[in-house]
């Protein structure tokens, strides 16, 4: 799967593209991920991509032109694969539009910064907006890492364990169970009696019981809700 993602600051997303899971997605060719720099496409004499909003008040606001310019210089025009913008705008990301999104080939994220982009970005070339939780963050990358996290996890091969994310707190439309290791004792703390004792039947009961009861008590709005 390849994302293009278009920032002013590409740079502040490197460190963790190229750490741990997603880098190794990567060297095995499962994940692609392409940086482009808005600010490359500006044309201007100070290759400004922000300016003053219209009508006044405060901020700035994202030009459209290095926009357009730079995601149809790369994806086409019109572009070839959904256009994402990342705004506490968007729709709510969630586990199930991880998923949604995992099914295409590529896609393109587009960082908001400022006030936001001028509204006919929005209009005339994103076909989707993602917002990753009801808070305002200073610009979309932290947001644009967070899906292409959670939808690279969920390419065939990205994690070591094959069925590793269907069994996912969320992915089940429940949290999952605890989980220990060794040593069977730390600091007088024992590890579950059950799940020392080799009985598969007995450790999967156990560990849907825990699963509910987490559920339960710590998101009761995913039970009500089925999800
Ligand atoms: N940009 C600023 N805040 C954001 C959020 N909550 N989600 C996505 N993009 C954002």
């Amino acid at each position: 799967m390849r994302f293009d993602i278009f920032t002013l600051f590409p740079e502040s997303l490197l460190s963790y593209l190229n750490a741990s899971i997603l880098k190794k997605a990567a060297q095995r060719n499962l994940l692609e991920v392409r940086l482009h720099n808005i600010r490359h496409w500006a044309i201007d004499r100070h290759r400004m991509t922000d300016d003053l909003p219209y009508g006044g008040g405060g901020g700035m606001v994202m030009k459209p032109e290095p926009i357009f310019s730079a995601v149809e210089g790369v994806l086409g025009k019109p572009p070839t694969c959904p256009v994402v913008l990342l705004t506490p705008q968007g729709r709510l990301f969630t586990q199930k539009v991880a998923a949604e999104l995992a099914a295409y080939p590529r896609l393109a994220l587009l960082c908001g910064h400022y006030e936001g982009v001028d509204e006919r970005v929005r209009e005339h070339l994103v076909t989707d907006e993602i917002s990753i939780g009801d808070y305002v963050l200073t610009g979309g990358e932290l947001a644009a890492l967070v899906v292409v996290d959670a939808v690279a996890r969920l390419i065939p091969g990205v994690l070591g364990d094959p069925h590793g994310a269907q069994q996912d707190s969320h992915a089940t439309g429940l949290l999952e169970h605890p989980h220990y290791t060794r040593p069977p004792e730390f600091r007088g703390w024992r590890v579950p009696d059950v799940l020392l004792s080799g009985d598969h039947a007995r450790i999967a009961r156990w560990r849907q019981e825990q699963s509910l009861e987490r559920t339960r008590q710590r998101r009761p709005d995913m039970m009500e809700e089925g999800r």
